[in-house]
């Protein structure tokens, strides 16, 4: 079968196209096509080498796949030949709380991803697709998704009437902005494109700051909220970002930590405590949340943004648009035909 190989931290040129055996599924394990995968930042960064630099080479990179099932290992139960799946981000994370062991278990880094045209995993990792999405808009849904369902839902609870803030128009923060619409809230999205921002109100978003035009949008976003502050800030941005969102957040509000666009570095968490701000770390979710996220996503019809479809041999020009921050939504790869 055909596959990637990430031979390199020298970004996408690192990435190879080889042919490789396909494995048989052992006991309680199952072979899935993969039709479509796509691509988060986190890809971008293990291709640098500034996600993991210790991280053995090569590695079958990308964490986000969809496909059918057309291999059964001995005792397999939930799943037949046929069936349209989605593979957990982390395999290991079935329900409960995230531990060491669970997390080590996330694909596309230590464990082989689905950049090829067959992948085998336990039949604990998958979850059947929502009906009303193709294979492309399903491969969307593993880690930008889950990881937006876990801040706005399964972390905070996001009701009608809460004021969330997301920032950008990447991947995490247009499923977080139609989550929060979902449930009911109003949603302040940034962007550095008044372009992307249109598109954003179009999508669902409420108000929309310009973070280019406007570097003060923790004050413009304070404003949309008549000064009382946001509830919830869905924070992709990282170091960057977080000393204006501790300004835009209510008192008591909450900030869910998901990024690093901006990178790591320094800030000041005096006002965390002045202002009993909740700060909470979300990495994307368990097999449950992924569950419950595709209720939701059926029942409310829900569309995940795909931003452009490349062919499996065009990968390397996938990452290239990631990189460009272009995108509005999700970059996919075609399956291997
Ligand atoms: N913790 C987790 O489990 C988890 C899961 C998924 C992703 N992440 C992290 O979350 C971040 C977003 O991931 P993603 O896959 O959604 O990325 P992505 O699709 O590549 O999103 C990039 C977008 O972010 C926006 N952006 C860039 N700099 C910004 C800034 N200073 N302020 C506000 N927005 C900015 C830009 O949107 P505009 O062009 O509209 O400005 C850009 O297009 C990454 O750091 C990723 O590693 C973490």
């Amino acid at each position: 079968m055909k596959a990637y190989r990430l031979n390199a931290f020298e970004g996408p040129k690192a990435l190879e196209m080889v042919d490789t055996p396909a494995r048989a599924p052992g006991p309680g394990e199952v072979a899935v096509r993969i039709r479509a995968a796509s691509l988060n930042f986190r890809d971008l960064m293990m291709a640098r080498g500034v996600y993991n630099p210790r991280l053995k080479l090569p590695i079958q990179p990308v964490s986000d796949g969809a496909g059918e099932v057309v291999g059964l290992g001995p005792g397999v139960q939930r799943f037949k030949i046929g069936d349209r799946v989605a593979i957990n981000f982390m395999p290991g994370w079935v329900e409960g709380e995230l531990d060491d062991d669970k997390a080590r278990s996330a694909l596309g880094g230590e464990a082989a991803g689905v950049l090829a045209e067959q992948v085998v995993v336990p039949e604990s990792a998958l979850v059947s697709i929502p009906g009303n999405l193709s294979f492309e808009e399903a491969a969307t849904l593993p880690c930008a998704a889950l990881t937006a369902w876990h801040a706005v839902i399964e972390c905070t609870r996001t009701r009608p009437g809460d004021v969330v803030l997301v920032q950008g128009t990447g991947g995490v923060s247009l499923f977080a902005l139609q989550f929060a619409k979902a449930a009911g809230a109003t949603v302040i999205a940034t962007s550095g494109s008044d372009e992307k921002l249109k598109r954003a109100l179009e999508l669902g978003a409420d108000h929309g700051v310009n973070y280019r035009t406007n570097p003060d949008w923790d004050k413009a976003a304070r404003e949309h909220t008549g000064g009382r502050g946001v509830d919830l800030i869905v924070e992709v941005g990282g170091a960057g970002t977080l000393p204006r969102s501790l300004k835009a957040v209510r008192t008591a509000g909450t900030i869910v930590l998901i990024g690093v666009l901006t990178g790591a570095g320094e800030f000041n968490p005096i006002p965390i405590l002045m202002r009993s701000v909740k700060v909470q770390g979300v990495f994307v979710g368990s097999r449950a949340m992924f569950e419950s996220m595709n209720k939701c996503v059926s029942a409310h019809a829900i569309k995940p943004v795909v931003d452009r479809v490349f062919a499996f041999e065009q990968a390397q020009a996938a990452y290239e648009h990631l990189a460009s921050q272009a995108h509005f939504g999700k970059v996919v790869i075609r399956g291997c035909t």
